[in-house]
């Protein structure tokens, strides 16, 4: 009987590829995002792969919407085997500049969305006495990165999140596992919030991140889903991939050079002031 697995996020970067993973290693595959045009494109991709796929439309913000995620997922395939919780939507800019409106769809995302379907699943992988979950936070669930505040606040909330989860449910057979990416080359861009004190500024931050994101240097989502495949299936504990690996060290061993740089490379509004 093939395994189950539940991604949110599947519709595209990093979710669909590791949808796509998964599919080619035999398992049934239950795609969640909201855009359910998306999804089932994306569905069809994993259906080439001779994969059985589930596209479900699920704000991952609404636990209602989750549970039905869940439910609908144990009736079509009868059983779950892992999750992965990867939807999450990124923030770049000043604190100050982020709205309460702004930390929300951040934090309900990024963290309750997490936590919504973590309590939609666990009473399933408890009555069984097995399950695995993978939580894909972030280098920034890590290190302390300036101007993307609610996005590492969301991060370094996943990482406590996966490692408290794993502290008490590994002794009950659920195995927790955390992934920490550097920038990858992904479409983040589509649904981030970019702030700043005028719209010069919003706009350089915007071009910063695109630049980035297509840099021909960064990983790849295929490299994430590589990293997640392995870390289910030989159940590692946390996986920090790739060049993620130079960027938390060169953070830890110099932490004064590497905090200004990241000061200047995001706080671009800073500098405008204080050339006003
Ligand atoms: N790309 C990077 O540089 C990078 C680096 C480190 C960590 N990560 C992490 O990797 C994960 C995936 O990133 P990515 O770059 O692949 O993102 P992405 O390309 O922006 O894709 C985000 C996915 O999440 C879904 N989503 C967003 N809000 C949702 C909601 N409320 N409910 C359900 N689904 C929702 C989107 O579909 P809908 O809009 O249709 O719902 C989409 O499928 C995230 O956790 C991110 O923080 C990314």
């Amino acid at each position: 009987m093939a395994n189950t697995v539940i991604i949110t996020g599947a519709s595209q970067g990093i979710g669909k590829a590791v949808a796509l993973k998964f599919a080619s290693q035999g398992y049934n595959v239950v795609l969640a995002a909201r855009q359910l045009e998306r999804l089932e494109t994306a569905a069809n991709e994993v259906r080439s792969f001779g994969g059985e796929a589930l596209a479900i439309s699920c704000d991952v913000k609404q636990p209602e919407e989750v549970n039905d995620l869940v439910q609908k997922a144990l009736d079509h395939f009868g059983h779950i085997d892992v999750l992965i919780n990867d939807a999450a939507v990124y923030y770049m800019g000043p604190v100050e500049e982020a709205s309460l409106d702004d930390w929300h769809q951040i934090i309900d995302t990024n963290v309750f969305g997490y936590i919504h379907t973590i309590n939609a699943i666990l009473p399933y992988f408890l009555e069984r006495g097995s399950g695995t979950i993978v939580n894909v936070s972030s280098i920034g669930g890590l290190d302390y990165i300036p101007y993307q505040i609610p996005y590492t606040t969301s991060k370094f909330a996943v990482t406590g999140l996966t490692k408290s989860l794993r502290a008490e449910l590994s002794s009950k057979g659920i195995h927790i596992c955390g992934i920490y990416p550097s920038f990858i080359r992904t479409r983040l861009m589509e649904r981030a919030l970019f702030r700043g004190k005028d719209e010069e500024t919003v706009q350089a931050r915007y071009k910063l991140l695109d630049t980035a994101l297509n840099s021909p240097l960064l990983e790849k989502p295929e490299d994430v889903a590589q990293a997640i495949w392995k870390a289910v299936k030989y159940q590692k504990k946390d996986v920090i991939v790739g060049t993620a690996n130079f960027w938390t060290t060169a953070f830890h061993l110099f932490p004064g050079v590497m905090k200004p740089v990241f000061r200047r490379v995001f706080g671009m509004s800073d500098r405008y002031q204080s050339k006003n």
